[in-house]
């Protein structure tokens, strides 16, 4: 059956993809490709790229073929899918070419015409049948809860470019929101905070990092706090190295409007979500996913703006590709987009 029939799940996100086969982690990689400039050919993709990332000389450039969850650069997006696939599936080459599924998370927020050039990039790098679900659906599943029952839960996912908030019960979303403030726009506000109150110029990269390292949402994270970080970088005014050492409480407070703007919207869906459903949620709490829910101290914060008790996912960078991957198992499920 796997010479004939490959099925490949796919998470196919604005920072990262992650592909399952055979209910295994195939490919986990940024969302990043590197092109000779000039000619755009492909020279990188995943990690290696993201590697050149602010390191390229003028005839290599980097893309990231995604924004806000959707696809921006429709060629970048094809050429990287295609890589990605290809290594998911493994390069052996066999007499009959396997006839290939692959299952895509797309944002709850996706117009037609997103949905579309989705569909049309998956078929041109060799998919021959491609069926489609709502990301915040997907997290869902992978998180374990049961989607089809008549009880409402609630998720949030908080990704590179947007996140997604939704009521999920019966097998379909009942209110969401899918805004675009996530990882990206935290990792802007570290840029900022960094070159205006240390005078330190630093990339992407580098404010990753910082976050990474000493990311939180509370400026008093008790016994899970850390030590500060050490941020190596050029003096924006003179230009010369300069070091300096970060602690959480500065980022929890460079970060916070950016924080507040996504709990302001959990309470907007929760306002909206018809009574039942609210109370199942009260019961069963509020599910984080995303990389953004690995950020110190959130699920604390939203409990206690929200007062309702949020958990996060066990691997939060895996729920949507981990649901995927358990849909494809399901094909009658009624929200699966063929
Ligand atoms: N330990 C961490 N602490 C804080 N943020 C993190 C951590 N790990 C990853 N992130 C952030 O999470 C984001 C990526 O998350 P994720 O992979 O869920 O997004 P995505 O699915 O690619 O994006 P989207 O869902 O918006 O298309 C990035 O902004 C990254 O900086
Ligand atoms: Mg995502």
């Amino acid at each position: 059956m796997a010479l004939f029939r490959q099925e490949l799940a796919i998470d196919l996100g604005t920072a990262n993809t992650v592909i399952f086969k055979d209910d295994q982690v195939v490919l986990d990689e940024p969302s990043i490709i590197a092109v000779e400039t000039k000619s755009g050919k492909l020279m990188a993709l995943g990690h290696v790229a993201q590697q050149m990332e602010e390191h390229t000389p003028p005839k290599i450039s980097t893309i990231r073929p995604l924004m806000n969850g959707v696809i921006a650069d429709y060629d970048a997006a094809e050429q990287m899918l295609t890589g990605f696939i290809r290594k998911a599936i493994g390069k052996k080459k066999t007499i009959f070419s396997p006839s290939l599924k692959t299952l895509i998370g797309i944002p709850g927020g996706s117009t037609p015409v997103d949905m579309r050039s989705i569909r049309d990039s998956a078929s041109h790098a060799g998919a021959h049948e491609v069926v489609m679900v709502y990301e915040p659906m997907a997290s869902a599943l992978g998180i374990g809860l049961d989607v089809t029952a008549p009880n409402g839960n609630m998720i949030v996912d908080i990704g590179g470019g947007t996140s997604e908030i939704a009521v999920i019960s019966l097998g379909g979303i009942v209110e969401s929101a899918s805004i675009h403030v996530a990882g990206n726009e935290i990792t802007n506000d570290i840029i900022d905070y960094m070159s205006q109150q240390h005078n330190i110029h630093v990339g992407r990269t580098t404010a990753e990092q910082i976050k990474f390292n000493v990311g939180s949402v509370l400026v008093d994270l008790g016994d899970q706090a850390v030590e500060p970080y050490r941020v190596k970088g050029r003096n924006i005014l003179t230009g010369l190295p300069l070091e300096a050492d970060i602690t959480y409480q500065e980022i929890a407070s460079c970060i916070d409007k950016t924080v507040d703007k996504i709990e302001s919207e959990i309470l907007r869906v929760l306002q909206r979500t018809p009574p039942e459903l609210y109370s199942n949620i009260v019961v069963n709490g509020i599910w984080l996913a995303g990389g953004g829910s690995l950020l110190r101290g959130i699920a604390e914060r939203f409990t206690k703006k929200v007062n309702i008790p949020f958990h996060v996912a066990e691997d939060p960078l895996k729920a949507v590709a981990r649901g995927t991957c358990l849909a494809l198992k399901e094909p009658n499920y009624p929200f699966l987009m063929k």
